[in-house]
């Protein structure tokens, strides 16, 4: 059978890794996919680097539009990412009837529906496997492995970044600036760091997941969002004294009323293996009826991790080009005919609503009465503890301090109920600084 013709849309990192991980292992590639996957076309602003990594194995072209119009590709490979110029190409390259892979997890987050709606119209696929957690195949195993599941929730560590200056600030007791430099330096966070800090990334990739667990729309503007700017090296250290380590995870989970979909820092038991994911790797725990708790690990980012992804992609549109559109797994894993229905049953819950538990730091005058006026604000709410700690004041403020720190594990909470609560304690006049909240996720 002829190879499969594929256009590269830019050849920076994800891009070389396909190029040469697509060159290192072609036969076994084409013995699985049976027929051959060639880069044929490849285009890149930067056409010199272009040439110098491809060599004569492909025509190098500065203008993406001139892959898009070469009849005798079938697959355009985006790897530009952004809103912008790659959703005008992503859906030029539907509408020319190419095959689509694409890494851009936030261009499918926002305009998800509308990019999966033209490919089904023109009989198109649009694959996405290196859009969530680089090389993990999380896509496939949520799409097909867990097919026969009611899944309850999938959560993950989905931001290398982060979680890289996470583990910094615990092993070594620096302050988030101090390490966002360092992983700046390494090379991990971007220049403009702020879609991983600030938990976007993360977020975009939990509205992938959320759709394909739950067969509901992707949508990402009804993601709660809250980075990891905040979170203090005290924070940390009180918390793995209580057993957890704070990790910044993507959640989205099926409740009676709706569905969660939350990016957030949040305490984990240390005895959970996700917890003692280190550094920039990415890890993702799935729970379904049937399956229980499953956990894929690996890295979620990289050259030749990402392009793992997107041969595998490759790998399946090559064996299901020409096929019928009806015989193929659906690019969100659920009929589309079924999505927007499923949507307006399960919609996705304003964070008001969301269930969890959680670890208060307050700051306050050390003196009588306090902790019983706190106490009795949270019973006011309905809210229940499960531990209080009161640190030692000199521990806190110094030698004759008279302020500490007290905190306040509590058991699960609605959040329009914790806010109320918070408000009245922090308007207390014993109260002395912001309250800190984060919340906590037992996982099990
Ligand atoms: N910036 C992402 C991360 C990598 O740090 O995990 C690609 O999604």
């Amino acid at each position: 059978m002829k190879p499969i013709q594929v256009g590269l849309l830019g050849i920076g990192t994800v891009g070389s890794g396909t190029f040469h991980v697509l060159q290192r292992n072609q036969e076994e590639i084409r013995r699985r996919a049976g027929r051959g996957i060639e880069i044929a076309m490849v285009a890149d602003l930067d056409t010199t680097r272009a040439k110098q990594i491809v060599g004569d194995a492909a025509k190098v072209v500065g203008d993406a539009r001139e892959v898009i119009a070469n009849p005798d590709i079938d697959v355009v490979v985006e790897l530009i990412g952004g809103y912008g110029i790659a959703k005008a190409l992503v859906l030029e390259a539907i509408a020319a009837g190419k095959h689509v892979v694409t890494a851009n997890k936030a261009l499918l987050a926002v305009h998800g529906t509308e990019i999966f709606k033209a490919a089904a119209e023109k009989g198109v696929m649009v694959a996405y496997e290196a859009a969530v957690a680089g090389g993990i195949p999380i896509i496939k195993a949520l799409r097909e492995g867990l097919t026969a599941n009611s899944i309850q929730w999938v959560a993950g560590i989905i931001n290398g970044t982060t979680n890289f200056i996470l583990s910094e600030m615990r092993d070594k007791g620096l302050d988030f600036d101090v390490v966002l430099k360092e992983a700046q330096r390494l090379g991990y966070a971007e220049a403009d760091p702020t879609f991983d800090i600030e938990g976007v990334d993360a977020a975009h990739k939990a509205t992938l997941m959320s759709a394909i667990a739950f067969g509901i729309p992707v949508q990402f503007d009804k993601a709660y969002v809250e980075g990891i700017t905040k979170l203090t090296s005290t924070d940390i250290k009180y918390a793995e004294q209580l057993g957890y380590r704070i990790k910044l995870l993507g959640i989205t989970k099926r409740t009676d009323k709706g569905v969660e979909l939350r990016v957030h820092p949040s305490l984990v038991p240390t005895k959970r293996l996700i917890a003692n994911v280190e550094g920039a790797m990415n890890a993702v725990v799935v729970h379904g009826d049937a399956v229980g708790t499953t956990l894929y690990y690996g890295k979620g980012a990289g050259s030749e991790p990402t392009a793992s992804a997107v041969i595998a992609d490759l790998v399946d549109i090559a064996r299901m080009d020409g096929s019928d559109p009806a015989h193929r797994v659906p690019a969100l894993a659920f009929q589309a005919n079924t999505l927007a229905a499923a949507g307006n049953e399960l919609p996705v819950l304003p964070m008001a609503d969301v269930v969890t538990s959680y670890y208060l730091r307050i700051r306050v005058a050390d003196e009588a009465g306090v902790l019983a006026k706190i106490t009795t604000l949270l019973a006011n709410a309905g809210i229940s503890i499960d531990a209080v700690i009161q640190r030692e004041a000199d521990e806190v403020g110094g030698e004759g301090s008279n302020q500490t720190d007290l905190i306040i594990l509590t058991h699960d909470t609605r959040e329009g109920d914790m806010d109320k609560a918070l408000a009245e304690i922090q308007g207390l006049p014993t109260v002395l600084a912001p309250i800190t909240r984060i919340r906590k996720e037992e996982l099990n």
